[in-house]
């Protein structure tokens, strides 16, 4: 899909369908007031009738027969006046997109970008368009024997932005294209069933997502990692046929400043091994290395667009497997770093592997680390399928995921990790358990992670609730979300502008 930026008004574009924003219970203001004129006032009468009623994700098409000299208006709502903001935005273009592109639609315009107060930056309107646009569109459909419809959209332009202002528009645009192309990448690795998407093709996959960008790729196999002394990493995998890896990629961008790891939890399937899950909605566990795929989409996105920043993303990559060999609880693990942590349940799994990729990322200099884990069902608890958890050791570096985070459309709200918690992984036997019971589960997680940070400055965000969406929504189908993707490429901006 091409993106292009100018000027033109609603009756000025000449494409097949032009995207206008509907506010609840507001007047007409605006791309849809001029959109409405030149169709006499139908707008307006759909909005009398209750038939357009301006709640987010809705779409109109309305055929233009010859009054504008676009085809058709599709009209989106944008939901109340006062929620107006980014998220609504990303929202209604997804909507309005993935409606227009399912209608046979090939080049379209919206006039979204102007619907924002000139509170918001231009840039971040373009982005969330844009990217909202790419999120509407990916259809989740990789495993179908045939191939769905091969109509794509092959043009979106953004009409209507400040003549003076377009080389920043554009720049803006080329930004948001690569983190919506990253972002349905992490949503197919996702999606791809366990089965397939193992700890081998997660190397693989990762290795060719580096080649064209001159990222460095170093894959660790279990030997090395054995040689290595990575003893969680090597336990969590050690009842599967499947061997772990360790995938280690870098971004040089620049060669001074700060040096940030990304951490991405890669469990490609977890059954719970031998403290064995529940079977209903096991198959979601495929989805277990949401953290792993965000991370190489983020790193693909921050290496294409050569962000001036020195970003290394250590992944561990295992299949969480009962079996003859299974590690077991009442297990000690002796962990990279030398602790030795008690095993009470097999399915507190990723924690003890990231535990090892903290350690090996410090051990290769790192000044910041930022892992995201599908960690725990708590947080699904806590939060809902809404908002990520955050939790650090740095509150400059937890603020700026917190921004990062909101600037690219994803919610996310912190945690407390207040010592009173750590209590909670006290092991008699040896120096730590890896679970500390349902109270406050999501946030022992954490304490657990702390424990191996040391004076590293570090957050740590858990999108276990955020990672993937079990119904189609208006702007998105169900499935992969791709969580953490564009947050983490926001965060390098941040750190690339020394903003940390
Ligand atoms: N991968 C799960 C967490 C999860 C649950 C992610 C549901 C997405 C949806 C994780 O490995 C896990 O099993 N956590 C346990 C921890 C417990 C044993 C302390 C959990 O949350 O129940
Ligand atoms: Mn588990
Ligand atoms: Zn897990």
């Amino acid at each position: 899909m091409e993106i292009t930026v100018s000027a033109e008004s609603v009756g000025q574009y000449a494409g097949e369908a032009v995207v206008v924003g509907v506010v609840q219970k507001a007047l007409l203001a605006g791309p849809a007031a001029e959109a409405n004129a030149a169709l006499g006032g139908l707008i307006g009468q759909l909005l009398d009738s209750g038939e357009i009623r301006g709640r987010a994700g809705e779409v109109t098409i309305l055929h233009t027969q010859g009054k504008l000299p676009a085809a058709r208006v599709a009209a989106v709502g944008l939901g109340e006046s006062g929620q107006l903001d980014l998220f609504a935005l990303r929202r209604a273009m997804g909507a309005a997109a993935r409606q227009l592109r399912d209608r046979g639609c090939h080049r379209v315009a919206t006039a979204l970008a102007q619907m924002l107060p000139p509170a918001f930056r231009l840039e971040l309107t373009v982005r969330a368009v844009v990217e909202g646009a790419y999120v509407g569109l990916y259809r989740g459909e990789e495993c179908k024997s045939e191939a769905g419809l091969p109509d794509e959209l092959d043009e979106l332009r953004l009409i209507g932005l400040p003549a003076g202002e377009m080389e920043l528009a554009r720049e803006a645009a080329s930004a948001a294209r690569a983190a919506g192309e990253a972002t349905n990448y992490a949503r197919r690795l996702v999606n791809l069933p366990g089965g397939d998407v193992t700890p081998a093709r997660l190397a693989r996959e990762a290795a060719e997502a580096a080649a064209p960008t001159g990222m460095r790729t170093h894959i660790l196999e279990q030997e090395e990692i054995r040689e290595l002394g990575m003893g969680a990493l090597l336990a969590v995998a050690q009842g599967s046929e499947n061997t772990p890896r360790l995938i280690v990629l870098r971004h040089q961008g620049r060669a001074d400043g700060p040096r940030v790891a990304f951490l991405g939890k890669g469990i490609t399937f977890d059954s719970g091994g031998i403290s064995i899950k529940p079977s209903a909605d096991l198959h979601l566990m495929k989805g277990d290395m949401a953290g792993a795929a965000a991370v190489l989409a983020a790193m693909r996105a921050i290496a294409q667009r050569k962000l001036p920043i020195d970003v290394t993303a250590v992944i561990p990559a295992a299949e969480n497997m009962p079996g003859g060999r299974a590690y077991r609880p009442g297990d000690v693990v002796r962990m990279l770093n030398g602790k030795t942590v008690e095993i009470i349940s097999t399915d507190a799994e990723g924690r003890l592997m990231l535990a090892d990729a903290i350690t090996y990322a410090r051990q290769l200099g790192a000044t910041h680390l930022v892992d995201v884990a599908t960690l725990t069902g708590a947080c699904i608890i806590a939060l809902g399928h809404v908002a990520s958890g955050v939790m650090g050791t740095d509150n400059a570096l937890v603020e700026a995921v917190l921004d990062a985070g909101e600037a690219a459309g994803e919610r996310m709200w912190r945690l407390p990790l207040f010592p009173e918690y750590r209590k909670l992984l006290e092991s008699k036997l040896a120096d730590l358990k890896n679970a500390g019971g349902r109270p406050g589960g999501t946030i022992t997680a954490g304490w657990f992670l702390r424990e191996f940070v040391g004076e590293t400055s570090w957050a740590h965000v858990d999108i276990a609730g955020t990672a993937y969406s079990e119904q189609d929504e208006p702007h998105q189908v169900e499935g992969g979300t791709g969580a953490g993707t564009r947050m983490l490429i926001a965060l390098a901006e941040r750190m690339a502008g020394g903003r940390l």
